[in-house]
């Protein structure tokens, strides 16, 4: 169980601006609480992961409110990245740098006395100043931090923004928009504020630290970083244990992507040891069940509202779920986003007045952003906001909609998407799929199909139904089959070989 950011916080960024990294937001309850939920999870057999995020921290951080109080060359600024601004009165930014969200990625802040003073470096939103990774001083309080929550039972960390920590030493500027925002580019150079190798001896560094501690811990990077071999540098027998693979997420619905993708993957890995890892949602992403909804040729949004080209919700639930089957049965670990078991569509059709992703405000309202991804997830159809909370307020908006979503309308229900997760992940321990290998069969072009331990897995992409090898038990599909056995279009099968 991985949980996102719970520590005080403004939540400028959903939590991903923290004040204080050694305590638990009043919003969400106490430290207390956060011993328990640990002591019931593991008491279940269940592990738990928290987020670390260590790029950057809130504005309201200590460190940072210590910073601002200090005059220009202060040690106490020396801890974030502050620099004097271009132009005969330093009113123009240091470089080019933009933030992840829109805008740029500097803000001019007063001196002490008032008068017009430095910059500081924000990758992210305004409340979000990164660190200055190069200090010793930052990396004992984060080694700190681990520490106090290893000795408090967590299980391991997602490492957010894992590619950021550190930036090239001169802040050289970067032109875009050649390459991406986040993440080194597939050729060309690499920009200087992502995937530096100063960043790997920190994760050797921590991952000694984590070892230091009976059973098993885990870091998992975060790291918005192409091509794979570069991602699988992370993940080294000496770096962090597993990444995720957003290449994976990204690749598009047909064979040839989705065979080049896997195989891709699962070598960058092999390379280097590790376990590959894939994902289709998470909460920085639309939700599959939409995104592979989306008419052709629309580009990957950043979110969907009102006016955008809307997802074929039939379409998209049909292909996510058999996307997830196919992800479900690959070798390597899957992680699953709360709500996707339920099938559970993005709000494409929220208010935008109710947004609070700050990428909607500061890209001007050019993105929508992640808050479609982020609603409360409906558990009871009849009951105020689905059984989120006491009454019908929830954080954002739940869509009239939800109500067939819902757990309770889902739960022993033949064929519904949260009885097929079940079955999946059940089937998946039985027979041992994800520590498995994969050997690939020859199929027509718009198929897919391998062999995992004892199962067969099919995937038909095309637009006609395929016929199975003869003898080929179907366990589990992720659609009705047809009546004469044979795998409709966007249907995966897993059969007894
Ligand atoms: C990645 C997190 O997943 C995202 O939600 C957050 O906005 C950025 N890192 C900044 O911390």
């Amino acid at each position: 169980m991985w949980l996102s950011p719970f520590y005080p916080s403004p939540q400028a960024d959903a939590g991903y601006d923290v004040a204080d990294y050694r305590d638990v937001d009043p919003i969400f309850g106490r430290l207390a609480d956060a011993d328990e939920l640990i002591a019931q999870a593991h008491a279940r057999g269940l592990r738990v992961i928290v987020d670390l995020v260590p790029n950057h921290t809130s504005s309201a951080h200590p460190w940072f409110v210590e910073a601002l109080a200090a005059p220009a060359g202060d040690p106490a600024r020396n801890r974030y990245i502050f620099r004097d601004g271009r132009g005969p009165d330093g009113a123009e930014p240091p470089n080019t740098w933009r933030s992840v969200f829109g805008g740029p990625a500097w803000t001019r802040v007063p001196d002490p006395d008032g008068r017009p003073g430095q910059w500081y470096l924000h990758l992210f939103d305004v409340g979000q100043p990164d660190l200055n990774w190069d200090l010793p001083e930052v990396r004992a309080e984060f080694e700190d931090i681990l520490r106090f929550w290893l000795d408090r039972g967590v299980d391991g960390f997602r490492v957010d923004v894992a590619h950021g920590l550190v930036k090239q030493a001169d802040l050289a500027d970067w032109h875009y928009p050649e390459e991406p925002l986040s993440g080194g580019g597939r050729t060309g150079p690499r920009p200087p504020m992502w995937d530096q190798d100063g960043v790997h001896a920190i994760y050797r560094d921590w991952r000694r630290l984590v070892d230091s501690y009976p059973g098993d811990r885990i870091l998992v990077a975060e790291a918005w970083v192409q091509p794979a071999e570069r991602l699988a540098a992370y993940v080294r027998p000496d770096e962090m244990h597993q990444a995720f693979n957003f290449e994976y997420l990204l690749a598009a619905w047909t064979a040839p992507a989705q065979y080049a993708v896997i195989t891709r993957s699962l070598e960058a890995t092999d390379a280097v040891g590790a376990p590959t890892t894939w994902v289709l949602s998470n909460h920085d992403v639309v939700r599959h069940a939409s995104r592979l909804g989306l008419p052709p040729g629309t580009p990957r949004p950043n979110g969907i509202g009102v006016g955008d080209p809307q997802p074929d919700t039939a379409v998209g639930l049909r292909r996510a779920r058999a996307a997830t089957l196919l992800m479900l049965s690959l070798p390597g670990s899957a992680y699953l986003y709360q709500g996707e078991e339920l099938g559970l569509p993005e709000h494409t059709t929220m208010d935008d007045d109710a947004r609070q992703d700050p990428t909607w405000k500061r890209s001007d309202g050019a993105e929508r952003g992640r808050d479609g991804c982020r609603v409360p997830i409906p558990w009871e159809a009849d009951a105020p906001s689905y059984g989120f909370g006491p009454t019908d307020a929830s954080w954002l908006p739940q869509p009239a909609l939800w109500a067939e979503y819902a757990l309770d309308r889902q739960r022993g229900v033949a064929g519904a998407t949260y009885e097929l997760y079940r079955a999946a992940l059940m089937l998946r321990r039985e027979h041992g799929l994800g520590r498995g290998a994969l050997s690939w069969v020859d199929t027509a072009d718009d198929v897919l199909a391998f062999r995992n331990g004892d199962l067969l897995v099919v995937t038909n992409f095309g637009a006609e139904s395929v016929g199975l090898p003869a003898g080929a038990q179907p366990l589990l599909s992720s659609g009705p089959l047809d009546s004469d056995g044979r795998v409709p279009t966007d249907v995966t099968v897993w059969a007894r070989a």
